[in-house]
């Protein structure tokens, strides 16, 4: 469909002015039909629409409105059929749908294009079809996120390590780790939604630039098309690409989310750390070494990462030398937009189908978390709760550590006499504070990682879910 076929040059819409054909190779150079026919849709609802006005305030008869309606139907079907010859001589979407109306219906479809510019109208196309877009990426980051509450509910009492600078730190719920990747996504479908009320504003009735001499009625246009409103000025409308470029960086941050969360998973996934196990069907085996399982999915996320933030540098590129209003350069802002979409909806729907299958492996978690010290700063809290001042209880934790390392023990393995050597306030109570579980649940503050505080986030974040 969006490979555009060669012909022997039927007449261009535009041809009138020229005295000779277009160069062949400016042609195939200057044409976006290959890449911009997957707008089809939307350029027929576009056009449906600005019919039905025109017919409203009697710019088009009701029987040429419905002719040129049954004539847009049909090309669609035609299209979703594969009946459809995308011609690189009518250059674009736009040319190809109404050349082949006005095959199809004869000279009426010659009047759709009246009050209407390809300038206003592949910006409703593009306004249209990211709103599409935005909405199938939102359903996606929501299905991501169930799957995460699911495995959070389950996995709430489940311990393992949590890192700064990558060294073990504290213990943590796993729950509550899937929740930071819960809440970063939470953001992310609101900043989608944020965009969208920016991208949902109809540029038709802008034409070239300068508006149009006839009544177009633009409030109904834009209440069929389902907009908030008409644009306010008919030099921006053509012109702004803002609403792209909002997508685009709100895509790159959740590339760059999903990319830290291919990174744990990746790491996650290996001999050394083991803390879980992705089923087969989303890894792939080596060539060379029979032992292999590669954790594909995330690396490629991670890799892919990389192409979004490319296509948002290409849009500010492409805007910022822009004068007004509409230029020939803003057919360069299609394939970024359609990689971007098409790369972060991959992604998405990747990790969330990837994530029910996520098998984590609680023994090498709790391994993992009573290696490193993890309950240091819970010996130093129980210090402190003692009345040894923080800075002094840090002091004596610290040595207790060294004693650990030389030892090679945990602060939970050793005896009550060996910790009473570092302070004399350490008494039997002790070890409840220097298990994971004990360490896990103390910490039961707002957004803190005990298990009850992580049922609790689970219980509003399905609310929120439930009304949003
Ligand atoms: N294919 C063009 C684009 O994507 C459509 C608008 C063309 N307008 C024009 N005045 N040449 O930008």
């Amino acid at each position: 469909m969006s490979q555009a076929a060669s012909d022997n040059a039927p007449e261009k819409l535009w041809g009138g002015r020229f005295s000779e054909a277009t160069d062949a190779f400016v042609e195939a150079f200057t044409a976006s039909v290959g890449f911009d026919a997957r707008m089809y849709r939307q350029d027929i609802q576009g056009s449906i629409a600005h019919a039905r006005m025109l017919a409203k305030v009697g710019v088009l008869t009701e029987a040429e409105c419905e002719k040129i309606m049954r004539g847009l139907n049909d090309i669609l079907l035609d299209i979703e059929r594969g009946d459809f010859a995308w011609l690189v001589s009518f250059e674009d979407v736009h040319m190809n749908i109404e050349a082949r109306l006005i095959d199809r219906i004869g000279d009426t479809g010659k009047k759709l294009h009246t009050g209407r510019s390809r300038n206003d109208q592949v910006a409703t196309d593009m306004r249209l079809y990211l709103r599409d877009a935005i909405d199938h990426l939102r359903g996606e980051i929501r299905r991501l996120q169930g799957a995460l509450l699911d495995l959070a509910e389950r996995e709430a009492d489940t311990i393992l390590p949590g890192f700064t600078h990558l060294q073990v730190a504290q213990p943590i719920s796993f729950g509550h780790h899937l929740l930071a990747w819960f809440e970063m996504l939470d953001r992310d479908h609101d900043r989608l939604g944020d965009c969208r009320k920016r991208v949902n504003v109809m540029p038709l009735g802008s034409a070239a630039l300068a508006g149009t001499s006839y009544p177009l009625d633009r409030a109904y246009t834009a209440e069929l098309l389902g907009f908030e409103r008409p644009s306010r000025n008919s030099l921006d409308a053509v012109s702004d690409r803002d609403f792209i470029i909002e997508f685009l960086a709100a895509a790159s941050l959740i590339m760059t989310h999903l990319s830290r969360f291919s990174e744990e998973l990746i790491l996650w996934t290996s001999a050394q750390f083991g803390f879980v196990d992705l089923p087969d069907r989303f890894c792939t085996g080596s060539s060379i070494m029979p032992q292999k399982k590669n954790p594909d999915v995330p690396e490629l996320v991670r890799g892919k990462s990389g192409r979004v933030f490319g296509d948002l540098m290409a849009l500010l590129t492409l805007m910022k030398g822009q004068p007004l209003a509409y230029n020939k350069d803003n057919q360069e802002d299609k394939e970024p937009l359609f990689d971007a979409i098409d790369t972060v909806a991959g992604s998405l729907r990747a990790f969330a189908d990837m994530m029910p299958a996520l098998q984590p492996n609680r023994e090498r978690m709790r391994a993992a978390a009573l290696q490193g010290f993890a309950t240091a700063t819970d010996l130093a809290d129980y210090l402190v709760r003692k009345g040894v001042p923080f800075r002094d209880a840090h002091e004596v934790v610290g040595r207790a550590v060294r004693f650990g390392v030389e030892s090679g023990r945990d602060l939970s393995a050793m005896t009550l006499d060996e910790l009473r050597q570092f302070s004399a306030q350490i008494d039997g109570d002790v070890f409840a504070v220097l298990s994971l579980e004990g360490s896990v649940a103390a910490r039961d503050i707002e957004g803190g990682t005990a298990p009850a505080q992580v049922r609790r986030q689970i219980g509003e974040a399905r609310a929120r879910l439930a009304t949003a």
